[in-house]
């Protein structure tokens, strides 16, 4: 995978990229990272790659000019067709579905914006996809390119070692993850929950499914809507909102789980 970024700051991104397991893995060529510093590009003595908003307001916008410069410097190494992404809060919201599709790319391009925005001439001439990270405002389009990065990269074969990748994680299965614990035992008088301790497998996995349930309904309930349930998962459900199993819940949350049971049977 090459990453390409267009940024006024190549060396937090470089720096940031550089550690731990994504630079292993530009370390060992699975992934490479290639920045351009749009102030290269500046058309005066200064450096300055802004100027005032047309139409008056507050802040500064990044000219067209030297973005497509930036840009049309690193031309020659990309694929056509290259999907060039624009960060901004405007844009669609990333999700691991869009880190495992951008994943299958061979290089990808990041656009950091930075003060109020980006000309949108430019915008309109080089970029492929619009992204945001969530709905908060950062101070610069680095951050969420590097997010969006290190969610790729993970994806990316030869990234994560086995048992990195071995894992069952958040998502998967639209479920949040059940919760892990180590050694000791007993800490601060904290015991890990026995089953864990007791060597059966089926039940192990049992109440890992649980759990998981349990905190996406607490956490994300709304993920439970998309999530596919067996007749043991159901048997559970039933159970949380009758009172019968061990954990409890509010009284918002067996109503949202009624209703959930009530539509899963209905189709
Ligand atoms: N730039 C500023 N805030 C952002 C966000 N939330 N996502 C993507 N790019 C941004």
């Amino acid at each position: 995978m090459n990453f390409h970024v267009l940024t006024l700051f190549p060396e937090m991104v470089e720096d940031a990229l550089g550690t731990s397991i994504t630079g292993r893995a530009m370390a060992k060529g699975i992934i490479r990272l290639h920045t351009v510093n749009i102030r290269s590009f500046s058309l005066r003595g200064d450096g300055r790659i802004d100027d005032y908003p047309y139409g008056g307001g507050a802040g500064m916008v990044m000219q067209a000019e030297p973005v497509m410069r930036a840009f049309e410097s690193l031309e020659a190494k990309l694929p056509s067709q290259c999907r060039v992404i624009c960060l901004t809060p405007q844009g669609r919201v990333f999700d691991q579905k869009m880190a495992e599709e951008l994943a299958g790319e061979g290089d990808l391009v990041f656009l950091c914006g930075h003060y109020e925005g980006i000309d949108e001439r430019v915008l309109d001439e080089i970029v492929t996809d619009h992204v945001s990270i969530g709905d908060y405002v950062l101070t610069g389009g680095e951050l969420p390119a590097l997010v969006m990065m290190d969610a790729i990269s993970r994806m990316v074969p030869g990234v994560l070692s086995n048992q990195e990748s071995g894992q069952t994680e958040s998502f998967q299965g639209g479920l949040l993850e059940y919760p892990q614990y180590s050694r000791p035992e007993d800490w601060r008088g904290k015991k890990v929950p026995p089953v864990l301790l007791s060597g059966h497998h089926a039940n192990v996995d049992r109440w890992r499914r649980e759990q998981s349930i349990l905190r996406t309904l607490r956490n994300r309930p709304e993920l439970l809507e998309r999530a596919v349930f067996d007749k043991k998962d159901r048997k559970y459900l039933r159970g949380l909102i009758s009172g019968q199993a061990e954990e409890e819940i509010t009284l918002d949350q067996i109503t949202f789980l009624s209703k959930l049971l009530a539509n899963m049977e209905k189709s």
